[in-house]
């Protein structure tokens, strides 16, 4: 235990004494907890799969330092400087009434659209680590089916639901740093090393690691859709935890003197880094094992399991151990940034905040969780976990990410050029041309592909 004055307690309103993050240390880990979750290790696999390999994987990779990286930027900042929950933060750093507190209301609004169905998946990852410990066995086709019974089970999936969302309700409510700074603190380091064993696992001791590399950094471009391009720009956001305010929660939390363009070079760095481990991870049992790479969102549910039975239970285990670390320090960000709200705006206590916003986004998720609800959506009955998981990556944040760059570029940015770039003025220019020009532009595209309204695509209708 340190000596220092306790920091730690909540504030509300527009008081300057704001709780923070014990460490830098610490701060980073969180925020890379956020960044590395179920779209690293899930879905940058199973996309990148689907829309070929390299190729997708380049654009990728321009996506997160053209759009992401300015945004992350933006987003501390903003937090930063507005020290509070992002309607508050957008609120404090405008004038009285002004519209600029729309990206807030959008950011807290996803926060229970993703969060309830993110853990229903979470909660999927859980059940396999005790499904993979007596061993995956039977033949190909009964492994899979395990999934979808799993899946089409709403007792189940609801149960392990409410395990998920138990858990992180109980690290939420202890605070932000003996809960949230902690628990990322136990749990990444943890995750890293599992998956540096699964990479090296596979990479040395499978035949596909060759193939994988390849698979992953040798871009054929032919293979590179329209639709390719802009999920890259898509995903780049979720994976990324950007466009509904978790990077600006996490920011309020920040201290004077931390650099943050260093901070979220760091953060979109390991976030990206461990996508691409991931990958070579599985990947390489994929093709080692002759298994369909662009499987889809299956790919780790009812495909890799087929292999698990030959590896033994340890690999995994280990893997969904991972997956679900990586999907909690995750869902803690986003239940945070409601939590934050109801603390700053409405005077709540944090254990009230976090007990009754996360029963309430429970009981959001068991529409995700009951396959069986559908609607019709788009042309076709389609369940929850389809919907939100669409509405929110395609329309939500990047609509969040829009308006939130637009106001750090054309708002605060006067206040921004000596503290946060100190004497780069270069950098500085960089990035307000991005944030102003190349950022807009990304993300309108991304928007009215949402839309289905971009001239260029063939939406089939
Ligand atoms: N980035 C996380 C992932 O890759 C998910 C996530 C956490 C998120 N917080 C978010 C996505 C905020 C969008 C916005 O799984």
């Amino acid at each position: 235990m340190s000596m220092k004055p306790d920091l730690s307690t909540e504030t509300t309103g527009k008081t300057s004494r704001r709780l923070t993050w014990s460490t830098r240390f610490g701060f980073i880990l969180a925020a890379t907890g956020s960044a590395i979750g179920l779209g690293n290790i899930w879905k940058f696999p199973y996309i990148t799969g689907v829309y070929g390999g390299g190729a997708f994987v380049l654009v990728y990779i321009g996506c997160v330092i053209v759009v992401g990286l300015p945004l992350m930027i933006s987003e501390l900042i903003i937090g930063r400087r507005g020290r509070q929950n992002p309607v508050g933060a957008f609120q404090v750093l405008s004038r009285e009434g002004s519209p600029w507190q729309i990206p807030g209301w959008i950011g807290v609004a996803a926060g229970f659209v993703i969060l309830s169905f993110y853990s229903v998946i979470a909660g999927h990852a859980l059940a396999y680590i005790f499904k993979s410990l007596p061993g995956f066995v039977g033949t190909a086709d009964q492994i899979r089916e395990q999934y979808s019974s799993l899946k089409n089970s709403a007792g189940s999936s609801i149960a392990w639901h409410t395990m998920f969302m138990v858990l992180t309700i109980a690290i939420v409510a202890g605070g932000v740093r003996r809960g949230i700074e902690r628990w990322a603190r136990i749990l990444m380091p943890t995750l890293f090393f599992l998956l540096l064993f699964l990479m090296i696992y596979g990479l040395a001791f499978t035949e596909g690691g060759a193939a994988a590399i390849n698979f992953l950094f040798n871009p054929g471009f032919s293979a590179l859709s329209a639709e390719g391009v802009l999920s890259a720009l898509g995903h780049a956001f979720f994976t990324l935890s950007l466009g509904m305010g978790a990077m600006i929660t996490y920011g309020s939390y920040m201290k004077k003197e931390v650099n943050i363009v260093r901070d979220a070079v760091t953060i979109s760095f390991l976030d990206t880094f461990i996508a691409l481990m991931a990958g070579l991870a599985i990947f390489s049992m994929v093709f080692a094992y002759g298994l369909e790479p662009g499987a889809g969102p299956g790919l780790l549910f009812e495909t890799l399991p087929v292999l698990f039975a030959e590896t033994g239970p340890w690999v995994a285990v280990s893997f969904f151990v991972l997956l679900t670390f990586a999907a909690l320090t995750s869902a803690i960000s986003l239940l945070e940034v409601v939590v934050s709200y109801f603390i700053d705006k409405r005077g709540w206590s944090r254990m009230n905040a976090a007990i009754i916003m996360g029963a309430v986004i429970y009981f959001l998720g068991l529409l995700s969780a009951i396959e069986s609800i559908k609607v019709p959506f788009r042309g076709s009955p389609t369940g929850f976990f389809d919907i939100f998981d669409f509405v929110s990556t395609n329309y939500m944040l990047p609509l969040g990410g829009l308006l939130t760059g637009l106001f750090a570029a054309y708002v605060v940015k006067d206040r921004i050029r000596s503290e946060e770039f100190g004497s780069s003025g270069g950098l500085y220019r960089a990035f307000v041309v991005v944030l102003k020009f190349i950022t807009p532009l990304a993300v309108l595209i991304v928007l009215l592909h949402g839309l289905e309204l971009l001239p260029f695509m063939d939406y089939g209708n």
